[in-house]
């Protein structure tokens, strides 16, 4: 498919552009058009340097409150996978403030996700800005970072066969390999009850794209807790498990946090303007909104090696994939619409990393205790049932449980410390509080001193 590649003279250049425009220079050199100037957002499809000089003057209009930044590795053709983070401290991690994410564009061909966030991005600077309460309280309260392409090289490709209307052409990358089957398949690992190094050895042994490696590096060495994988083609909030775990196409197969992966999967698709309202299917779909908009992954189609599952069982992040629209390249003229459509959606949805609980495991010492082990159990039916999935804290003793409201017993363990158990109630919108996740701290006693 050598002829559907950009020639490598025209990468080479755009790559000197993209690095010239990384660079930080004062924002009076980056033009603006006069629709910009009176603020009006200009709809239309952003090509990989279009891309990054965009984040660029978002960046510039909202110095205080963004950042950009570069993942790990570049794609196969080079080009960088640039993220913008926004929040009232962008470039630290904040103590108890959660780290949220959305990926868009991992299928190049899938580029409505790839506008959105976009359009998020200068949509958060500008509200910031303007003294909207909620954005405001929304960026001080939560670290947002945005990955608008996992995979431009698939999107040139993509786009430069518009015309032919092709369902598949540029969904891979450059190296024809399909990113959301290439992430390590903890699945088969967690259905076995693998242990622990067994989870490392499969990270160690399989060999990935740079696309690939760069969103696991990144996944993790961030403590995210929440995020979204952003495609499209479809009109669903598809959540975890991904994959059967007998090599079925299609069985329900939920996760110990179905419940909580559903509350996440219905708050989009209830915000989103059509997700949930009857007659929105898609041709070729089933019908989803039977389901509220709603679907278990692998109960849909099952997917080996996709990154929503590699988030949930590889880090402490809670992630669903979007399907976002019907069409996979909308027309520039449909993209205003698509935004009404999700702009509640995408926002409501950052804000649910402030649901369960959150707090400090520390000793007695007051030190904090990195690497211990929080553990749920369900006592809302009055037996316990254990919630078979522990959040594991930080450097910094922190650790984020995203849960629906419930009664819970917590236990917070780490070995050589005495176990401390507590009983929670987790109250209908706690999000909305203005401390937001209920804080849970703890305090271990080391069994020798
Ligand atoms: C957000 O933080 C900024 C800077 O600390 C502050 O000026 C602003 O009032 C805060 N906004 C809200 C809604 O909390
Ligand atoms: C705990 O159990 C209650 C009652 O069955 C349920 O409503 C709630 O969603 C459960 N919580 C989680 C996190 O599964
Ligand atoms: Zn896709």
């Amino acid at each position: 498919m050598d002829h559907h590649r950009p020639s490598s003279w025209l990468i080479a250049l755009s790559l000197v552009l993209v690095q010239l425009l990384l660079e930080p220079f004062p924002s009076s050199c980056l033009s603006i058009s006069a629709k910009e100037a009176q603020g009006v957002y200009e709809y239309e499809h952003h090509n990989n340097l279009e891309l990054n000089v965009f984040l660029q003057k978002v960046s510039a209009k909202c110095p205080t409150i963004s950042r950009l930044y570069q993942l790990s590795e570049k794609s196969v053709s080079g080009w960088p996978l640039t993220v913008i983070e926004l929040s009232s401290n962008p470039g630290e991690h904040q103590l108890l403030k959660p780290e949220f994410k959305y990926v868009a564009n991992m299928h190049g061909n899938e580029v409505l996700g790839r506008e959105m966030l976009l359009r998020l991005a200068d949509y958060l600077c500008t509200e910031y800005l303007n003294n909207n309460q909620e954005i405001q309280k929304l960026l001080n309260s939560t670290r947002i970072h945005l990955l608008p392409s996992l995979n431009p090289d698939g999107w040139d490709i993509a786009a430069s066969n518009y015309k032919s209307k092709d369902w598949l052409m540029g969904r891979s990358n450059l190296n024809g390999v399909d990113i959301n089957r290439d992430f390590p398949d903890l699945d088969v690992i967690a259905f076995r009850r693998g242990s622990k190094e067994d989870f490392i050895n499969s990270l160690v042994s399989h060999k990935m794209q740079p696309e690939t490696r760069a969103a696991v590096i990144w996944i993790l060495s961030n403590p995210f807790v929440l995020s979204a994988n952003l495609h499209g083609g479809a009109l669903v909030a598809n959540y975890p498990f991904d994959e059967t775990p007998d090599g079925s196409t299609n069985t329900y197969t939920a996760s110990p946090d179905d419940q909580t992966f559903k509350h996440l999967a219905r708050t989009y698709a209830n915000k989103h303007k059509t997700m949930s309202k009857e007659g929105s299917k898609c041709d070729n779909d089933e019908d989803f909104t039977k389901q509220g908009g709603i679907t278990n992954g692998a109960a849909w189609y099952s997917v080996a090696g996709g990154m929503q599952d590699f988030n949930y069982l590889a880090s402490n992040s809670f992630e669903i994939t979007l399907e976002l629209g019907c069409e996979k390249f909308p027309p520039a003229n449909k993209l205003r619409e698509e935004w009404e459509n999700n702009k509640e959606a995408l926002v409501e949805f950052i804000k649910q990393a402030h649901i369960g609980i959150k707090g400090i495991v520390r000793d007695t010492f007051g030190n904090p205790i990195d690497g211990a082990v929080v553990r749920v159990q369900n006592y809302t039916d009055g037996i316990g049932r254990v919630i078979n999935h522990d959040v594991t804290t930080t450097s910094e003793g922190e650790y984020w449980r995203l849960l629906t409201p419930g009664l819970y017993h917590v236990m917070a363990a780490k070995p050589n410390y005495n176990p401390q158990t507590k009983t929670v109630r987790v109250e209908e919108d706690q999000a909305k509080k203005s401390s937001g996740a209920k804080l849970v701290h703890f305090v271990l006693k080391p069994l020798f001193e």
